[in-house]
């Protein structure tokens, strides 16, 4: 089956009162256990590409990567560019077939956030009316891009319509209190996310997809046998899954999950070179790794998105 664009995904996400988990691809494991967790539950998927990661394994290995898991699977996978941070990494993105693309004004002023968006909205739309585009309003804390972002910025409500309506996007990424990264409260702070500016902004914009980022839950399990194999992780703290469920049931049609396959990965790793100090075959612990990755991919999936066989 040939990419598919998040369109179709979100609108029946939205009616189905489900979400679409959009996992970060760095690797040939991470996209193998992302696509063969989604295709085994029949769970439409989005993998996404971040600025570090195309840097990291160069976009053509990347495209060719999710070229091989398509042909390897049969459900409908969207390509998306996470956190495009100019209009030329977007334009890139779309002239090399990605169906999806983020661009991320979110730092900048507003109308400066507007006017970079509605750019690359006419040139994705004008390219192929299919590709989607999603902006940002508010500023989730967190680390980014290696970016440190100290405290939140909340999503204005009295802003999402005219954002919209001014760029032309397909989905709105909001910040109500996720954040990037595996730190996400502070020990004995209490979990909390501003459900009453997600309630406000979907009244003001009835049927319109919106995105979380930040929303890895940070499974204290893998934190644990991080911990118990040389890593340094105490205090890594995620949203807890209710809140995500709750989330995903609403307007939230795409949800941001990278921490929690990063943490799997290493997991795994760790583990086997406590457990055979004599491996050194990188296949021994990736293997190890990828089935990690695959598990939590399924538990999402099945526990916390609600797109366990929404493929079809
Ligand atoms: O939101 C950021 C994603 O987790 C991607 O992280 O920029 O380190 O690839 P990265
Ligand atoms: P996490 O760091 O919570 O996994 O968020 C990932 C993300 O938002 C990617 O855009
Ligand atoms: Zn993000």
């Amino acid at each position: 089956m040939p990419l598919v664009s998040t369109k179709e995904m979100f609108k029946k996400a939205y009616e189905g009162g489900y979400a679409i988990g959009a996992f970060n691809v760095n690797n040939m494991e991470i996209v193998q256990a992302i696509v063969e967790a989604a295709n085994e539950l029949k769970s439409p998927v989005i993998l996404q590409v971040s600025k570090g990661a195309r840097d990291y394994a160069k976009p053509v290995y990347l495209t060719k990567l999710v070229e091989a898991a398509l042909l390897d699977s049969n459900i409908p996978i969207a390509l998306h560019l996470d956190h495009g941070d100019s209009f030329e990494t977007c334009k890139a993105c779309i002239d090399s077939g990605f169906t999806s693309v983020m661009i991320d004004g979110s730092h900048l002023p507003f109308a400066e956030n507007i006017a970079l968006t509605k750019k690359v909205v006419e040139y994705a739309h004008a390219h192929d009316p299919y590709i989607t585009v999603e902006g940002e309003l508010g500023q989730l804390a967190g680390v980014e891009d290696d970016i440190n972002v100290e405290h939140h910025s909340y999503t204005n409500p009295d802003d999402v319509v005219e954002f919209v309506t001014k760029t032309g996007c397909d989905s709105l990424a909001i910040a109500i209190g996720t954040s990037h990264g595996a730190f996400k409260f502070k020990p004995g702070q209490k979990p909390l996310l501003r459900f009453d500016i997600l309630e406000e902004v979907s009244r003001r914009l009835p049927n319109f997809p919106i995105v979380l980022h930040g929303a890895s839950s940070v499974s204290q399990e893998y934190v644990k046998i991080i911990q118990a194999n040389g890593g340094k992780m105490e205090d890594a703290i995620g949203i807890p899954e209710e809140m995500l469920r709750q989330a995903a049931r609403s307007a939230v049609c795409k949800i941001n999950i990278d921490s929690d396959l990063r943490l799997a990965m290493t997991a795994g790793i760790r583990q086997i070179f406590t457990e055979k100090p004599d491996v050194f075959d990188p296949r021994t612990y990736l293997k190890v790794g990828r089935k990690n990755v695959k598990d939590v991919v399924m538990h999402k999936i099945k526990e916390v998105l609600g797109s366990e066989g929404k493929a079809f």
